[in-house]
């Protein structure tokens, strides 16, 4: 998603775009580090800049926005983008989210007085403020609580609905995906110092491990993510099915990510019982007491509307204690393990990686949510994603 804070001087772009971004585990940028040394100066002395002016500035923002959103990449920017016309140049080729941040005048005032870091005037304010032509499309945020309140506000309202975005090939659904995941994981270890991240198999995500393999262009700090997964089947790790072979084949033997941040669930112990209990408490080392602490899940849908080895009407979807069962699947190979929807729901952010015709009815009833098991991530989950391509987007009501 990319995001635009917008708003005059003084209403908190920076504080507030700089803790968004943190909690979309995304990049902020300084919409004001992208003014021409004559524009600072010029604000700085007081002098008001007229459009002619703000042109190379804002060309300049939406250049570094169109390159996130081609890139896959979340990202939020502080930009006034005080006129309707600015707005409008700059969501051309981007489905930029606008944030307004407004406020009680003297408020503003009073807080930009008390900035002594930054090249504006205060008393430009009163341009600006007759300037602002109010958006009608923005989500509108008044300033006056704490920015961690505001930024709760904003970050709910801006995740309230699943993400949906729609590439027009296989491929361009891949890419997207892993632009994403490679600035996802890096702004969680700049902020956390580790990324959890569980993963799915079957046919799909290949295309996007093969893609984060490649180190130059998607860089990630490796030695601080680790991997988990959200199902295996139960056969030898080096049986041709195995979800942790395709991962380790296309991804993690490319990456130089430590062995002992892999963690694949085990398929070679008495039982898969025993083997879901050892997993939990794999995963019981690293998760709360409540199963939250993943980072990112990464999932597939089935033709069937299964997610991990979660199948529709199946006893598994009723498990509210267990983070890991035993599951006899309905498709082959039949014997699996997964995690469960309580533990699936609490991660950080649900991402569904899906492409191809055969997945649009799927798609469009997983989406209206009132099917399991992807209704309860839907209802439950604090951020949920979709990466399509067009034609599994094929069937969504829109
Ligand atoms: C598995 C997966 C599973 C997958 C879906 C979609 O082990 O099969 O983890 O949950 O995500 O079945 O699989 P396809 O991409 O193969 O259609």
């Amino acid at each position: 998603m990319i995001v635009v804070m917008m708003g005059v001087s003084g209403s908190g772009k920076t504080t507030l775009g700089t803790l968004l971004a943190k909690a979309l585990r995304c990049e902020y940028l300084e919409g004001d580090l992208l003014h021409p040394a004559a524009n600072r100066e010029k604000m700085h002395k007081g002098i008001p800049l007229d459009d002619a002016d703000r042109e190379p500035w804002l060309e300049a923002v939406r250049a570094a926005l169109l390159e996130a959103h081609r890139d896959g990449r979340d990202l939020v920017a502080g930009c006034s983008a005080l006129k309707e016309s600015y707005r409008e140049y700059l969501m051309d080729g981007v489905p930029v989210q606008w944030v307004f941040l407004t406020g009680n005048p003297e408020l503003i005032r009073a807080r930009l007085e008390a900035r002594t870091s930054h090249f504006m005037d205060p008393d430009l304010l009163d341009s600006q403020l007759a300037t602002l032509e109010i958006p009608i499309d923005a989500l509108q945020v008044d300033v006056a609580d704490t920015p961690e309140q505001i930024v709760d506000r904003i970050y709910r309202a801006l995740t309230a609905s699943p993400e949906i975005r729609v590439s027009s090939s296989g491929a361009g659904n891949f890419a997207v995906a892993a632009g994403f995941v490679a600035s996802f994981i890096r702004a969680t270890v700049a902020e956390r110092g580790r990324c959890l991240i569980a993963i799915s198999g079957g046919e799909t995500p290949g295309g996007l491990y093969e893609r984060l393999a490649d180190t130059g262009r998607y860089p990630i700090p490796w030695d601080a993510v680790h991997i988990f997964w959200c199902d295996e089947r139960y056969v030898p790790p080096d049986d041709p099915r195995s979800n942790f072979r395709m991962a380790r084949e296309t991804l993690l033997d490319r990456v130089p990510c430590p062995d002992e941040n892999i963690h694949p669930m085990p398929t070679t112990l008495q039982s898969p019982r025993a083997a879901a209990d050892a997993y939990e408490d794999i995963l019981r080392r690293f998760l709360t007491p409540d199963g939250g602490g993943l980072d990112l899940v990464l999932l597939g849908l089935g033709r069937d509307g299964h997610t991990a080895s979660l199948f529709p009407d199946r006893p598994a979807l009723r498990e509210t204690h267990r983070w890991v069962v035993a599951v006899e699947a309905p498709v082959e190979p039949a014997s699996r393990l997964t995690l469960t929807l309580p533990l699936l729901t609490r991660a950080d952010c649900a991402a569904f990686l899906v492409s191809g015709g055969g997945k649009a009815e799927a798609v469009a009833t997983a989406l209206r949510g009132e099917t399991e098991p992807v209704g309860a991530i839907l209802r439950s989950a604090a951020r949920v994603v979709w990466w399509l391509d067009s034609e599994a987007a094929g069937r969504i009501d829109r």
